[in-house]
């Protein structure tokens, strides 16, 4: 990431200056590592680590029913729900009873804009971009054309890979029921200015308080997709200005489910579809069927882990600690990696001024998908594609094919940098 990343939070007030991460014992934590393979693939999900596989197997060797609190089973499972919720609101700043549990970002996404579609009707209108992974889009087109609304669309400049923030501005009307941004681009590493985006949607005072466009967009969601995001940057809701955030686990260590961030007030307004029996209490009313309580053990547990990685007084404070060490670390290897890609060459696609440590390339003459298989021959792994962000691969001119993608981890070191840019030096 640059230095100019926004981390959300203010920094907390560490006892004394955090050491640099021990990415030798934590690379001892990940036993997929013993595969000898270079993992660059991490915001296609990354790769787990030990206490987080002992939490999930942890959950299903103790005794566990459905939530409940007559026996010793169905407490514990409602003790991880419990816990789980506690974390991720750590997570993502938020209040527990705001925590909505998925079984992926996209189907959490799908849900609730079927939900919030029914309040809108024909001269409605969505605001969607082109920076997003489909899973932020077409929920949202599929909704708005569901009862006749419109969309809009926001571009981003190719060649800075830039959210054009004009044009999200001139966007937005009256009529404006939601804007669906995302977190950070899962191809390009793009980070939007959220609270900028915050304050053209609803004014200076936040969502409902009037001011610059506030009167007539009360009640326009800021929707911000942080899948992405959340694996790289502190996320916190408010400071995003945000009104619901979403992220998915298996991005940052976890096990494979998703997670919603909303005010449990604004949640409490919803009516989505469910079961009579169901529980409508908030927010188990979002939550179809019985929640994967294993995973979400492991999700804790992987909050807890990151967590760990940091310093200060409660888990908030560790996880911000965390991630100002988690960006320090990602800042070398990401230097050294752009450094030795253009060196070889390779077209950048990834130029935003605020931007994960995610980079899109090509070399010159070379199908990605070629150099992403030369990769895989030689243990790195470094996918080609468009990874569902398929306006965005069209827009850069791309077309659905993309291009080869390097994601960095907490488990990356030097080295793996180093394999990757040998491996294709070897490929010229
Ligand atoms: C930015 C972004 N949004 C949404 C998704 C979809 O997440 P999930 O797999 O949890 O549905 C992804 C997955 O790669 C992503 O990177």
């Amino acid at each position: 990431m640059t230095s100019t990343v926004d981390t959300g939070r203010a920094a907390a007030p560490a006892s004394s200056p955090a050491p640099p991460l021990d990415v030798v014992s934590l690379r001892a934590d990940v036993p997929a590592l013993a595969s000898g393979l270079a993992f660059f693939d991490s915001p296609g999900g990354t790769q787990t680590p030990s206490p987080v596989i002992e939490a999930i197997a942890a959950a299903l060797t103790a005794p566990l029913a459905n939530r409940g609190h007559d026996n010793p089973a169905q407490r514990n499972a409602d003790q991880i729900v419990v816990d789980a919720r506690a974390a991720m609101a750590d997570y993502l700043g938020n209040d527990a009873a705001g925590i909505v549990f998925g079984r992926s970002a996209t189907q959490l996404t799908l849900e609730f804009a079927r939900t919030l579609a029914r309040d809108w009707g024909p001269g409605d209108e969505v605001v969607v971009t082109r920076l997003d992974h489909d899973g932020n889009i077409r929920p949202w087109v599929l909704a708005a054309e569901r009862v006749g609304a419109t969309v809009r669309w926001v571009d981003f400049d190719p060649a800075t890979a830039e959210l054009d923030l004009d044009q999200l501005e001139a966007s937005l009307t009256s009529r404006t029921r939601l804007v669906a941004v995302t977190g950070a681009s899962n191809l390009l590493g793009t980070i939007p200015d959220h609270a900028r985006i915050a304050s053209l949607i609803h004014g200076a005072g936040g969502p409902g308080a009037g001011g610059h466009g506030g009167g007539c967009r009360a009640r326009t969601v800021f929707w911000v997709d942080a899948v992405h995001l959340a694996a790289h940057v502190r996320v916190d809701r408010a400071a995003l200005g945000a009104d619901v955030v979403v992220c998915s686990p298996y991005k940052f260590g976890g096990p494979h489910l998703g997670a919603l961030a909303a005010d449990p007030a604004w949640l409490e307004q919803l009516r989505p579809d469910k079961l009579l029996p169901s529980s409508d209490t908030v927010p188990e009313r979002f939550e179809l069927g019985t929640l994967p309580y294993e995973l979400l053990a492991g999700t804790t547990a992987a909050v807890d882990y990151l967590a760990g990685l940091g310093a200060g007084e409660d888990r908030a404070d560790r996880l911000t600690s965390a991630f100002e060490r988690l960006h320090l670390q990602e800042q070398q290897l990401l230097t050294r990696l752009e450094n030795g890609l253009r060196a070889l060459g390779a077209v950048l696609y990834s130029a935003a001024s605020r931007r994960t440590s995610t980079v899109l390339f090509d070399l010159p003459g070379r199908p990605a998908g070629e150099v992403s298989l030369a990769l895989a021959a030689q243990g790195v792994n470094a996918p080609a594609g468009s990874f569902y962000a398929l306006e965005a691969s069209r827009h850069l001119g791309l077309g659905d094919d993309g291009a080869v993608r390097v994601g960095l981890a907490p488990y990356n070191d030097l080295d793996d940098v180093d394999r990757l840019l040998g491996a294709l030096r070897n490929l010229r």
